[in-house]
């Protein structure tokens, strides 16, 4: 029997006919490809658009995002916690995954606000038309200059340590403000001591972490901004981690959160907000199993219930910042093959004109991608490959031991689920330009990043004059 492709039937891609109205009832980041993915002969489509003439038309790689996606993971995210939470609530974009003018156009145009960690993602998100009332400052070590722009901007700054903190008094005293005789909004980061199952770099909710105020220190924190009036402690903040697939951790927080909230009361603060942060795994391959958004919504907003509840307090806004689940899933990146190296009764190389510039993710965390040949997909897999990047470097494979029909120099490989942590992670890895991205909605595209070129490149270099002419 001539193996099928599995990343066929395990997407979703088999079901042609589903209807808009059924795709919207899938969980994105629960699926392998798009919710647009159909395959038409030997070729897969993407917004209605072959993947084939795209890479003819833009170049490869590419990413290729699909605006279908992006939209349903926003909207089920929102609606989500619209139906479980009875209070206030706001999903953040955490736009670390891929921040671009058109992505946190789309998920500003969805209602999400956005979480920025620096002043790059700051004006993005303002250049981007971002409403600066949703706008969240995160990160450990943010400089004056960028804290003063998300003041002066009116963003809430996510203080994070006291360097945050004094830096937000010495503004206030110089009289920098968003209004004058506003008080600038601050919530306060701290490690929840949760520990979740994801790879080491990507945990923060433990206490030996570089983010957020040592929990021990919380009463010092509120001591402080209690005597701090032009700024004015909103709430407070934790984020477990990233690519989780339990449940339990973040149910787990809202008890944690809410005794800090607790605590910032009872000194006399006026907090209102709770951010639990983002985290929600998708799948990269078969194996990968996360819970649903929904699921995920359902057992965050029930947790801040009960945990309110049992605490007496009225239920605060409830804020959360997802990233990979929203984006991730929505991207693909096509690559075109060169070269292919067999070497006999041990491995096949197969090359891409991309690799760990674009996708830094294998090499970074060893984490596992699918792939599939683009312009042949009803053709049985019959080799065994590894992909690899045309970088100068031996561990830049993006996928080892992958099914595939035989597949050659000009065939067109997709890999699924990189729509977060890989254009934003991108690099100029021997000197190769980053590619472009287009946006793909019912057979339109359009370009949201331009290919960088390698003149592009060259502009941010100087030959001393003394160098220059030199044989
Ligand atoms: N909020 C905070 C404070 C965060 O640090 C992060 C991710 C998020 C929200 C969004 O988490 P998500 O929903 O995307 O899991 N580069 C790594 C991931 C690093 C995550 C950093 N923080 C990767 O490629 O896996």
């Amino acid at each position: 029997m001539t193996l099928t492709q599995p990343i066929v039937v395990e997407s979703g891609l088999q079901n042609l006919s589903e209807s808009q109205e059924a795709r919207e009832t899938r969980s994105p980041n629960q699926e392998l490809l798009p919710l647009t993915a159909k395959v038409n002969g030997d070729e897969l489509e993407i917004g209605g658009c072959k993947v084939t003439d795209l890479v003819k038309d833009f170049g490869s790689p590419l990413y290729i995002l699909d605006e279908e996606t992006l939209r349903a993971t926003s909207s089920q995210y929102r609606k989500a916690f619209k139906r479980y939470y009875p209070g206030e609530s706001q999903v953040l974009y955490a736009s670390k995954a891929w921040s671009c003018l058109a992505v946190c156009a789309i998920a500003a145009d969805e209602k999400l606000g956005i979480d920025v960690v620096s002043s790059g993602e700051i004006k993005t998100a303002l250049q981007a038309g971002v409403n600066p009332d949703k706008i969240y400052f995160h990160g450990n070590n943010k400089s004056r200059e960028e804290i003063q722009l998300a003041v002066k901007s009116g963003c809430t700054i996510v203080a994070d340590n006291w360097w945050d903190l004094e830096n937000l008094a010495k503004l206030a005293l110089a009289g920098v403000s968003h209004k004058a005789g506003e008080p600038t909004r601050v919530m306060v980061r701290f490690t929840p001591g949760i520990e979740c199952h994801t790879h080491d770099y990507i945990k923060t909710g433990q206490i030996d972490s570089k983010f957020g105020f040592d929990p021990n220190s919380l009463k010092e924190v509120f001591t402080f901004l209690s005597k701090q009036p032009s700024l004015s402690c909103v709430g407070l903040h934790a984020h477990i981690g990233s690519q989780i697939f339990e449940l339990q951790p973040h149910h787990d927080l809202a008890d944690v959160i809410v005794e800090a909230f607790t605590e910032a009361i009872r000194h006399g603060l006026k907090p209102t907000e709770i951010n639990i942060g983002g985290g929600l795994g998708i799948r990269y391959t078969e194996s990968d199993d996360p819970p649903s958004i929904d699921d995920w919504a359902k057992t965050v907003c029930g947790a801040m219930v009960a945990a309110c509840n049992k605490k007496k307090l009225p239920l605060p806004k409830l804020l959360c910042e997802p990233g990979r689940s929203l984006v991730g899933t929505a991207c693909v990146t096509a690559y075109t093959v060169g070269s292919k190296k067999v070497i006999p009764g041990i491995r096949t190389y197969l090359s891409v004109d991309g690799g760990m510039s674009d996708n830094p993710r294998p090499i970074t965390y060893q984490s596992v991608y699918r792939v599939l040949a683009a312009n042949k997909m009803s053709e049985p897999l019959t080799e065994k490959v590894t992909v690899a990047g045309k970088h100068c470097e031996s561990g830049d494979i993006l996928i080892k031991d992958a099914q595939l029909p035989e597949c050659q120099a000009g065939d067109i490989l997709v890999v699924p689920a990189t729509g977060a942590y890989n254009y934003s992670m991108a690099s100029n890895y021997n000197r190769v330009p980053r590619p472009a991205a287009v946006l793909v909605s019912n057979g339109k595209v359009e370009t949201i990043v331009e290919r960088e070129t390698v003149e592009d490149l060259l502009k941010f270099d100087r030959l001393p004059e003394r160098l220059a002419g030199q044989k």
